[in-house]
């Protein structure tokens, strides 16, 4: 049987071209990858793609490139399992797999105008890393902006480098906190429910953008309605399994929803009742 994939299909995948590595931490990569042809990505902040290794598999992955970038995009990749391994030992010029992007990110025309309030749990950073990138590309079309990161250890700690300019902007307002300090760490220690509950914020003009691992979600959620924040003013981005990323093999499905085409990007009010969600 001969399988036709039409070059427009969700199906279709592009080549992208590794232009750079980037050792971030112990476990995780950040790539630099160019589309073959010089075709642009086009993506949303919060939309992933599908990112596939010759002879490993293929896997769902955020980009964590501002879409301002011209050209090329960025992926950062933990090593956990069988697809991202087989990554982490590429090297520059090696060719993978792309597709997408997809889904829905986070909704950046009903966010301009108004404060933000950014919270990521460990890799969560990687998504929201793309939409502070583009809210300080477009600095002037957002409100304040405040940014609060939690990880492990600070040894965990993704875009060191950036962070230190991403506190040099104008009416940003950055915090970090470490569930485990190592000796030479002079910062806070604790959960990130602590640093939301000490955030200024005017809850009726912030929007929240939150990504982390599920168990964060509720406490981090339960503190932000006791702030007042309005439900649909929470973005939380659900991340699932995935196989198709086109809402088609239900791998990703939590009742009515599927988390690849619905999400994963969703506000609060949206998913509320789905209790398998948090
Ligand atoms: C929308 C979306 C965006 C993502 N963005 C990133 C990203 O930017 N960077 C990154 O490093 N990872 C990201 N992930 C997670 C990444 O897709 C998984 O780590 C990857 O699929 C694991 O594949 P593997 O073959 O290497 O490991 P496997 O051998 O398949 O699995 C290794 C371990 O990872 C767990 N795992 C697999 N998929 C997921 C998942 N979706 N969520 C949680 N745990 C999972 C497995 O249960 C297992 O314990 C994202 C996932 C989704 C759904
Ligand atoms: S990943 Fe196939 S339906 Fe969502």
């Amino acid at each position: 049987m001969v399988k036709i994939i039409l070059k427009d299909s969700p199906y279709s995948i592009k080549n992208g071209n590794i232009l750079g590595i980037k050792q971030m931490t112990e476990s995780e990569k950040l790539f630099e990858i160019a589309l073959e042809g010089c075709q642009r990505l086009d993506h949303e902040p919060g939309q992933f793609v599908m990112v596939s290794v010759s002879g490993a598999g293929e896997i769902p992955i955020s980009v964590s490139s501002s879409p301002t970038n011209n050209g090329s995009f960025e992926i950062c990749v933990r090593a956990a399992g069988k697809v991202t391994n087989a990554l982490h030992k590429l090297e520059a010029g090696d060719m993978i797999g792309i597709r997408g992007p997809f889904g829905k990110g986070f909704p950046i025309r009903m966010l301009e105008g108004n404060d933000l309030l950014i919270i990521a749990c460990g890799l969560g950073i990687v998504p929201l890393r793309s939409l502070i990138r583009y809210v300080f590309d477009k600095r002037e079309d957002f409100g304040k902006v405040h940014i609060l990161y939690g990880c492990r250890s600070p040894c965990n700690m993704l875009f060191l480098d950036e962070i230190k300019d991403w506190k040099m902007q104008k009416d940003v307002y950055f915090e970090c906190i470490v569930d485990q300090a190592t000796p030479d760490w002079t910062g806070k220690v604790g959960l990130i429910t602590t640093l939301i509950s000490g955030v200024r914020i005017d809850p009726e003009r912030t929007f929240t953008a939150l990504v982390g691992p599920p168990a964060m979600y509720k406490p981090a959620i339960q503190e932000l309605l006791s702030r007042n924040v309005p439900k649909r003013h929470i973005l939380v981005s659900l991340e699932r399994h995935m196989k198709c990323g086109v809402g088609k093999c239900g791998h990703c499905q939590i009742q009515n929803i599927y988390c690849c085409q619905d999400g994963p990007v969703f506000n609060y009010e949206e998913i509320k009742h789905l209790k398998e969600a948090f």
